[in-house]
């Protein structure tokens, strides 16, 4: 590096910095760089502390991170006991009761979501943060739209159980990627109607994408390849942000932590929280029966007697495809990325626990500026690796851990892949997956579907395949939650479809063009 001019006092100091952590080789083309590119490399490096990051590197490969580590959690993986597993099936006759104790924590504002958005929905492939996604319903909402819909009909339901008012603050991590466009996006949607000030907004750290060698890599001949630090960089978010403080300041007891992409998340399910406060656990995740041994779900388990999720990168397919004397997959416990915490477990994850989290590590195709030649490189096969943590991962630290299992119909359906992709976890499967679930609520509640012709439709909602196409039926969050209070619309009628329930009343044969 040349060191001549304004601000090159403080490049120089970088560059000490930097030679010292053997990653000097990021200034390499400092000399090509203009005023402004300088200032915003300098402005990259400024926090970036490259001896943690060696020790981050060092920690993840000595852990064997990646496909190395299948082999080894292979025979010292054990299945969840039925003893922490309540299920929304077997244990039918106490959901009114779980369901209650979640709407009293809700009616006295005792409860949180919390969002974690600050992926950068890679396979999707939209160049805008993922929960902005429109599906293509009849009512075009968002997934944002979705989630904020269902708080506002859960904060209604509860104030009409319990006759006081509360609210539902709702944490949503971003990164570096999502931050901007998101609040631009809230703004503009005038936050859906909730309040402003129970929306909390925070940003999770970055990482640099680094060679096998540990070398970090550069995206641009002065820019850094960054990427967000995993879902897991959720816990180092919560300090540096102060989050847990705001959430003992709003005497905020119990939080709800989901993923963005699952267009049937019961935001602060009632059921799970009154489910997990019923048996006094700190921390709780939500889980499908995963029945086929290939799908990209982490299952919960216990590795060596402690909880943790395998996550489907990490499993070998011989264990993923063990099975059980019933017949079922024996590690069915299938991760939706739905987490209850109580807020005291997270001051201790985030004031103790924290920096014992390890690294996992993906390798990956990092398109890269060769230091040798400054060329871009494409590459065609992993050239270095990307370094996560995991959300799941203060599981291990709970005192009391206890897994809730729902129906995958009426509970899951992830925006993952584009549709062009294939034909799993795309927009055309999630929007489906939700009018399916809709359609079923007409039923249950006495309405009826009938044909051109006016004859009834057999009452068979739910889907068989990707390419069975559902009745056209959607009801907006702020009519019911969950499949509640619908009678009032369906009882005893008969509709032709498309069918659309929302605040304005009942629409039928509304043309959208789908
Ligand atoms: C995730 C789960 C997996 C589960 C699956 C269900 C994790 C680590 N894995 O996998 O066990 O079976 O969902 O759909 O949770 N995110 C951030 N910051 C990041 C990276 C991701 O906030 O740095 C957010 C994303 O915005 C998204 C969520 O975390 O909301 C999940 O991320 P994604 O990469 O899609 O996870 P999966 O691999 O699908």
């Amino acid at each position: 590096m040349e060191a001549a001019g304004e601000g090159d006092e403080a490049a120089a100091a970088l560059e000490q910095r930097l030679a010292a952590g053997g990653q000097g080789h990021v200034l390499r083309f400092w000399a090509e760089l203009g005023g402004a590119a300088r200032r915003a490399l300098v402005e990259e490096l400024r926090d970036m502390d490259v001896a943690e990051i060696n020790r981050f590197f060092r920690r993840a490969r000595e852990d064997g991170g990646g496909s190395g580590a299948a082999v080894k959690l292979d025979g010292r993986m054990e299945p969840v006991p039925r003893d922490v597993l309540g299920s929304a099936c077997r244990d039918r006759g106490l959901l009114p009761r779980w369901e209650s104790r979640g709407l009293a924590e809700i009616a006295g504002s005792r409860v949180a979501a919390l969002l974690l958005a600050g992926g950068q929905g890679t396979r999707l492939g939209v160049p805008y943060p993922k929960g902005m996604c429109d599906v293509g319903l009849p009512s075009r909402k968002t997934l944002f739209h979705l989630q904020a819909q269902r708080l506002r009909r859960l904060q209604q339901l509860a104030e009409e159980q319990h006759g006081t008012p509360c609210h539902i603050p709702w944490y949503i991590m971003t990164s570096g990627r999502t931050m901007e466009s998101t609040k631009e996006f809230f703004l503009k949607h005038h936050y859906f109607g909730l309040k402003k000030e129970n929306i909390i907004f925070f940003q999770q750290g970055m990482l640099p994408a680094l060679g096998f060698d540990g070398k970090i890599l550069l995206e641009e001949k002065g820019k850094i390849a960054m990427a967000p630090d995993g879902n897991g960089g959720l816990y180092r978010a919560l300090g540096a942000h102060s989050i847990v403080d705001d959430m003992e300041r709003r005497g905020v007891q119990s939080v709800h932590v989901y993923c963005v992409d699952n267009i049937l998340v019961k935001v602060a399910d009632p059921r799970f929280i009154g489910f997990c406060l019923e048996k006094e656990a700190d921390c709780g995740a939500k889980v499908v029966e995963k029945t086929n041994p290939m799908e990209p779900v982490g299952v919960v388990c216990r590795v060596d007697g402690v909880y943790q999720v395998v996550e489907y990168s990490e499993i070998s397919l011989a264990t993923a495809q063990k099975r059980g004397p019933d017949g079922r997959l024996l590690f069915n416990a299938g991760n939706i990325a739905n987490h209850y915490f109580t807020t005291a477990f997270l001051k201790d994850v985030v004031n103790t626990y924290e920096p014992r989290l390890q690294h996992h590590v993906a390798e990956k195709k990092i398109p890269h500026v060769d230091i040798a030649t400054g060329q871009l490189i494409l590459p065609e096969k992993p050239n270095g690796i990307k370094m996560e943590k995991f959300v799941f991962d203060i599981f291990q630290f709970s005192k009391k851990f206890v897994v809730y299992e729902v129906l995958r119909e009426d509970e899951f359906s992830p925006l993952k892949n584009a549709d062009s992709q294939n034909g799993k976890d795309n927009p055309t499967t999630a929007r489906h997956a939700l009018m399916s679930l809709h359609h079923c609520w007409v039923l249950n509640a006495g309405g009826h579907f009938v044909d051109e012709n006016g004859t009834r439709i057999p009452a068979i909602p739910r889907l068989k395949d990707a390419n069975d196409l559902p009745i056209q039926c959607e009801i907006s969050p702020l009519i019911s939650y969950g499949g509640e209070g619908l009678e009032k619309y369906v009882k005893d009628r008969e509709f032709r479809a498309p069918l659309i329930i929302d605040e304005d009343g009942i629409h039928e044969l509304v043309k959208n063009g789908m």
